[in-house]
């Protein structure tokens, strides 16, 4: 009878033992480490069930010892039924009756970093999942470092602090790299892989989808990933039919490396003198104008007295200076930029704070991506149907057209003397210039989208697609488009919100809103303060009359006030953003 009970306990305890006894074994990852019949990290289950064949508090102990950490490698994070099941099985291994092995194999030389042991012991197992090449680890670059300087802190065994996905991971492992890494994830950062990844998206390439994970060699051995010999094959993983040229893309220049990288050196040079040179005039230019309309204005003499009486005109008459597609085209120009801006700036800034939450907020890095380009075509159509009809307009006359003249907006010595005559009034040292129609302040602002249009638009025709661009150009020129692209997208839209801005509605004179560019029309004394000799040549011609237009209906005119107000609100809200984005 009492045998009976033994067998049978007995063979309660071998069923447990082949299942739930072994899958829990597994589970906790003991398996790592352990096997009954041979030893791995740790020592056989079997040889263990046989040392404490006789002590009948062995299994008391043993969860002790687990449970402690001590006289353990780790410290098993389990519930105490959990332990005493987990040592029930161990014990009953031998009675299970599995021969142990009398003698353990030798054990293997232990990794180059011993701290990676522990580790290794589960996941360097071929049949342990998640399961990584240990030998490849050995030979790569980092076999010294800890696995947890890519892993961060796993929160002990079992792990529990594993990351929400595995785009987290991933995003995570990038940080770690960089942290020994500081120059190369600088640098990655400014590339279009690492702006998605900063912003919180994993489907670009990131470190390890070129270096490899595990493996990662020197870039000089020909074994490397990326070196130049496996290049083209590790791009190609993701873009399918890259071209040679198109690896020669670098995902490290440096615009502060003239030996190695000296396009982007040159490039980022050029685009920083320019931005300097261009703000260091009209920032001067706006504070000295500023301070001259400011004591004016204290000075109560601000808007010298413009008589128009001798006209005679009627009452409510305006002079009407832009017709409805000159403001429609303002219009769609001041809409499609700002939509452009908030698109591109939070993939260029995409390390501050706010870039995420806004790349979120418009559908993620793809579709923002979308709004962008569909917003420039517009941007675009714009501009060249405004080509097309200077074009015509002016090709009919071109004979009879003065194009020095003061109607042209062709930049000429006039208004040299014009910018000097201004410096003058600024510091007091002679009166206010009378200008004719077009003030040197709006041609510039009428010509810098040409050149703004020209780099940024075939610099962002190259990014948008690369295959063709790689097809006759070298990579690099992707890292050049990158920068020329992005700090000519700056220079934009710092001048125009705060300069444009300053100049027509936040000069005392102005301020804080002139909506000539929405009605399309201005008082007439205003007209002859602003553009003197314009005025009367139209007086003297007897043209005048031609231009003259109703005021705006009450609609019109509040209509246009909210526009005015909205657009500035955008403009200054993006100008916060892009400044954020600058200082950080
Ligand atoms: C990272 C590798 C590793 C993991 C994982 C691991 N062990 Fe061990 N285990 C060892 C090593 C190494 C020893 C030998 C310790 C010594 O002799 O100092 C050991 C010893 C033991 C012993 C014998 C202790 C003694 O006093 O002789 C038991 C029982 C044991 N482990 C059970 C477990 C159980 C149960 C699990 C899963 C919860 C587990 N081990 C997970 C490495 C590991
Ligand atoms: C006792 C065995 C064991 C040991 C020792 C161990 N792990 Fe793990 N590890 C696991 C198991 C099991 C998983 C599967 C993840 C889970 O818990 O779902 C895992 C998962 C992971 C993962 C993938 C996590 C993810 O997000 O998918 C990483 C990375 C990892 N371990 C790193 C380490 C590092 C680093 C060490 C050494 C500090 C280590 N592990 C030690 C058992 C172990
Ligand atoms: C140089 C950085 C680095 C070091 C050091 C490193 N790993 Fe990893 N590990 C990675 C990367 C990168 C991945 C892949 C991440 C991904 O695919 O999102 C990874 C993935 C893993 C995974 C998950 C595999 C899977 O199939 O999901 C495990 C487990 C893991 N590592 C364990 C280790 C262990 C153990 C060590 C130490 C021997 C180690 N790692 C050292 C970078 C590293
Ligand atoms: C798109 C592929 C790609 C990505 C993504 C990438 N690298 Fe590189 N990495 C390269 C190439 C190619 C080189 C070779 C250097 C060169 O020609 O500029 C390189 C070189 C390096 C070097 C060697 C030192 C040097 O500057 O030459 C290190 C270290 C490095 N990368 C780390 C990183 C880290 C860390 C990350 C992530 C933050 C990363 N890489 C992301 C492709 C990539
Ligand atoms: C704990 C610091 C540390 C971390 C984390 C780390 N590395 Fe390294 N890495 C090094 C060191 C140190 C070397 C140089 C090894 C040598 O020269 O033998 C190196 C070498 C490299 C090289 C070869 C550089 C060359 O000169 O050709 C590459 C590529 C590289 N690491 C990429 C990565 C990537 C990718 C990650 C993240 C997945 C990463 N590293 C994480 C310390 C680190
Ligand atoms: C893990 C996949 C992956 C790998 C590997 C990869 N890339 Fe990319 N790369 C992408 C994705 C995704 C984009 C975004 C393309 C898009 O949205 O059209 C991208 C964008 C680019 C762009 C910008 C193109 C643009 O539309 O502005 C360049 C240039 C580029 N990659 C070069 C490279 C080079 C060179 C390599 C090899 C050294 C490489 N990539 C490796 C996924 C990858």
């Amino acid at each position: 009878m009492k045998a009976l009970l033994v067998a049978v306990s007995l063979l309660a305890a071998g069923s447990a033992f082949s299942q739930d006894g072994r899958a829990l074994l597994e589970a906790k990852g003991c398996l790592g480490c352990h096997a009954f019949d041979a030893a791995k990290v740790g020592p056989p289950f079997n040889d263990v069930a046989a040392k404490y064949k006789d002590d009948r508090h062995a299994e008391a102990k043993l969860v002790a010892k687990l449970k402690a950490g001590e006289g353990h490698p780790i410290k098993v994070e389990a519930s105490d039924a959990e332990l005493s099941a987990l040592v029930k099985t161990v014990l009953a291994a031998a009675a299970a009756g599995k021969p142990a092995v009398a003698k353990a194999a030798p054990a293997e030389k232990g990794p180059t970093n011993p701290n990676n042991a522990l580790c290794l012991g589960c996941h360097g197992n071929p049949d342990f999942t998640p399961h990584i090449d240990a030998a490849a680890f050995e030979k790569s670059v980092h076999a010294p470092r800890n696995c947890t300087d890519c892993h961060g802190d796993m929160g002990g065994i079992p792990h529990t602090k594993i990351a929400p996905s595995h785009d987290a991971r991933s995003l995570a492992i990038i940080k770690n790299c960089g942290g020994c890494h500081t120059e190369n994830l600088k640098s990655y950062r400014d590339t279009y892989h690492g702006q998605v990844t900063t912003l919180g998206y994993a489907f670009t390439a990131k470190c390890f989808d070129c270096h490899g994970t595990h493996n990662i060699l020197h870039v000089k051995d020909p074994a490397s990933s990326v070196h130049p010999n496996n290049r083209l094959h590790t791009c190609q993983k993701c873009h399918v039919g890259a071209t040679p040229g198109f690896v020669t893309f670098q995902p490290h220049a440096n615009h502060t490396n003239l030996q190695r990288y000296p396009y982007t050196y040159l490039a980022w040079h050029f685009m920083a003198g320019l931005l300097l040179g261009t703000f260091a005039f009209f920032w001067t230019h706006s504070a000295l104008w500023f301070y001259r309309e400011y004591r004016d204005r204290r000075e109560g003499k601000l808007r010298t007295h413009v008589a128009t009486g001798e006209l005679a005109l009627p009452p409510g008459k305006r002079y009407q200076r832009f017709n409805g597609w000159w403001r429609l085209a303002h219009l769609v120009f001041a809409l499609t930029l700002m939509v452009l801006t908030l698109t591109g700036m939070t993939l260029f800034y995409a390390h501050s704070a706010w870039a995420p939450e806004v790349s979120k907020a418009l559908g993620g890095p793809r579709t923002t991506g979308l709004i962008h380009r569909v917003a420039a075509v517009v941007f675009a159509a714009v501009f060249i149907a405004h080509l097309g009809y200077m074009l015509v307009h002016l090709g009919r006359r071109w004979r009879t057209f003065n194009w020095l003249g003061p109607d042209s907006l062709i930049p000429w010595i006039q208004d040299f003397k014009d910018i000097w005559a201004m410096f003058k009034w600024f510091i007091g040292k002679g009166p206010r210039p009378v200008f004719d129609r077009w003030t040197y302040w709006e041609k510039f602002d009428y010509w810098a989208p040409f050149w703004g249009v020209t780099i940024i638009g075939v610099s962002g025709l190259m990014l948008w697609f690369p295959k063709v661009t790689a097809f006759f150009l070298p990579g690099w020129t992707f890292n050049v488009a990158m920068i020329a692209h992005g700090e000519e997208a700056f220079l934009a839209a710092v001048f125009l919100f705060t300069v444009h801005f300053f100049n027509n509605h936040f000069r005392p004179e102005k301020f804080p809103l002139d909506t000539l560019m929405f009605t399309g029309s201005m008082p007439i004394e205003l007209f002859k303060h602003e553009h003197g000799l314009h005025y009367e040549r139209l007086v003297r011609s007897g043209e005048l009359q031609r231009y003259l237009v109703q005021e705006p209906s009450r609609p019109m005119a509040l209509g246009s006030k909210i526009l005015g107000f909205t657009l500035i609100g955008i403009g200054l809200a993006l100008l916060a953003l892009v400044l954020i984005g600058f200082s950080t």
